[in-house]
């Protein structure tokens, strides 16, 4: 028996400002995007944007449901609409922010296991890293590298192959 860990690095900005201009702007489309959020039942309006590859951003918005699993995600809302629309097209990063429906404040956010895994899936399909901008709370940002440094140990194609 041997221990094993694993170390997780992203960077932290104090504000927005200091983040590259593309990284900024992604995150001023996922701000944009929390308006078109369909959250009647929680309050709590996600909103994300995808930069491909081309430079083209593909927004989307959490949409819940009152048979609450089957609604959706803001970032698999997105990450969906990008890869049926521009299925050849690389997908570089996502930007993802949310808040409460009545305040402009933006939260702290952090994928779901199940976009985790969606976006990891499509790094793996594009053989590409994800870069994901996240709003931290108290305007701060966090950047990480790809999304596989948020699921570790993931299920992924290799494991099905015989
Ligand atoms: N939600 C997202 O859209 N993305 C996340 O990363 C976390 C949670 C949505 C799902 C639901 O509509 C609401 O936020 C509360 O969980």
């Amino acid at each position: 028996m041997h221990n094993v860990s694993h170390e997780i690095r992203y960077k932290m900005y104090d504000t927005s400002a200091e983040l590259e201009i593309q990284d900024r702007e992604l995150l001023e489309a996922a701000v944009a995007a929390t308006d078109t959020a369909y959250a009647p039942y929680s309050g709590f309006h996600v909103g994300a944007a995808v930069l491909l590859e081309t430079g083209e951003v593909v927004q989307g918005s959490n949409q819940e449901n009152a048979a609450y699993p089957s609604g959706l995600c803001a970032e698999r809302v997105a990450l969906f609409a990008a890869a049926s629309q521009h299925p050849e097209t690389t997908i570089k990063a996502v930007a993802i922010t949310a808040c409460f429906h009545d305040t402009d404040e933006l939260l702290s956010v952090s994928p779901c296991g199940d976009c985790r895994q969606v976006m990891a899936e499509y790094e793996h399909r594009y053989q590409s890293p994800i870069r994901m901008i996240l709003t931290a709370g108290g305007g701060k940002v966090m950047v990480i590298d790809d999304a596989k440094t948020l699921l570790p140990l993931m299920f992924n194609a290799d494991n099905l192959k015989r």
